[in-house]
């Protein structure tokens, strides 16, 4: 039930940090993060990871690739279901299959699952709704632990297949001093940023209600977050959205940039933070108007959007305070134009199709 909340879309994306808390008390034991060891001992037998997945729930699995190689060391690659499918690249002589999925009944994933099972590859299945097509017909799987999610457009499901990642990535490395510390900080954050949405409202109304495109950039782990950035404003607003990596805008898009076109920057990271901050002067030199979203630590004091800080190794969660600004900027532009959220045209909460 929706309760006060005028559309589902919104009741989900304040449940993030509830999510959150959830996910800390469902896989963490005294601190430390725990995952079944026969999970673990058949990940650590695969000299690849294939992260599998659709939509919202492959970019979650762009993230979640940069953890599994960081922190666990395990080279891996992520996949659109669809394409993989039908074209896949060589695979490792030990691959493990991570499949990713809210609804756990996407066909295209399904497809690729019947794939593995034939090769007898080792799979698992992230997913939100346990006692589905991906959970059932899997080796292992975990559960996302968000609660029902109604909405078409996935909000809290994407966080929380993030999260489930990290600490997937965590157990992998042997434990991870105070992670259990670290993401407990992290939904304090995420609360914070939920709880400044009526400025976030003033945002989209201003720059992007009337808009007929826009513009996402960001580097590293933020260009991941400006796919999802756009995927999510344009299913729900019809605006049409391109999120993209900040260095690609000369090699082409930055012809597009008009008077007045909103450019919106993610800005987590400090290695690239300046060259983000130069991406997005260039198109205020061509006439956009910009909207930056920083963490604390890399803003300035005219940043439309400041996160909480996060410094060190913390820098890591950037796109999960980032998901949801851009959630909200995707929900105020869609109720802006009296558009129905939960239920954009032409989609389906679960793409049982090829
Ligand atoms: C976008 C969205 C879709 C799904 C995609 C995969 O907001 O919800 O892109 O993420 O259809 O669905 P699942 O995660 O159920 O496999």
């Amino acid at each position: 039930e929706k309760g006060a909340y005028p559309f589902f879309m919104l009741k989900e994306i304040d449940e993030q940090a509830t999510v959150a808390r959830h996910l800390i008390k469902h896989y963490f034991v005294d601190g430390i993060p725990h995952i079944d060891a026969a999970i673990l001992k058949s990940i650590k037998q695969a000299d690849r990871l294939y992260i599998i997945a659709a939509g919202t729930s492959y970019h979650a699995g762009l993230i979640g690739r940069r953890f599994f190689e960081k922190w666990a060391g395990i080279p891996t690659e992520v996949h659109i279901a669809s394409e993989f499918a039908y074209d896949h690249p060589l695979i490792s002589k030990n691959p493990f299959f991570i499949f990713i999925s809210q609804s756990g009944e996407t066909a295209d994933s399904i497809q690729v699952l019947e794939f593995v099972k034939k090769a007898h590859y080792a799979s698992l299945t992230l997913a939100n709704v346990m006692n589905s097509t991906l959970t059932r017909d899997v080796d292992f799987a975990l559960p996302l632990l968000a609660g029902p999610e109604i909405a078409v457009a996935s909000t809290k499901a994407y966080t929380a297949q993030i999260i489930t990642q990290i600490i997937l990535a965590a157990a992998l490395a042997g434990g991870h001093t105070d992670l259990q510390g670290q993401l407990s900080r992290l939904a304090v954050d995420m609360q914070a940023v939920i709880d400044g949405k009526d400025h976030i409202k003033a945002l989209a109304d201003d720059y992007l209600v009337n808009a007929d495109r826009a513009f996402y950039i960001g580097r590293g782990a933020d260009a991941d977050v400006t796919l999802e950035a756009a995927l999510k404003l344009k299913e729900i607003s019809y605006t049409l959205v391109e999120g993209f990596a900040a260095g690609e805008l000369k090699h082409g898009t930055i012809s597009l940039i008009e008077h007045g076109t909103p450019v919106i920057g993610l800005i987590s990271q400090s290695k690239t933070a300046g060259l983000t901050r130069s991406n997005l002067e260039e198109t205020i030199a061509r006439g956009a108007k910009t909207m930056t979203i920083a963490t604390k630590n890399l803003a300035s004091a005219n940043d439309e959007i400041i996160l909480p800080e996060l410094t060190g190794e913390m820098e890591m969660f950037g796109p999960i305070l980032e998901a949801i600004p851009i959630q909200l900027l995707a929900y105020y532009t869609s109720l802006g134009r009296k558009l129905d959220v939960d239920h954009p045209r032409n989609l389906a909460k679960s793409v049982t199709v090829q």
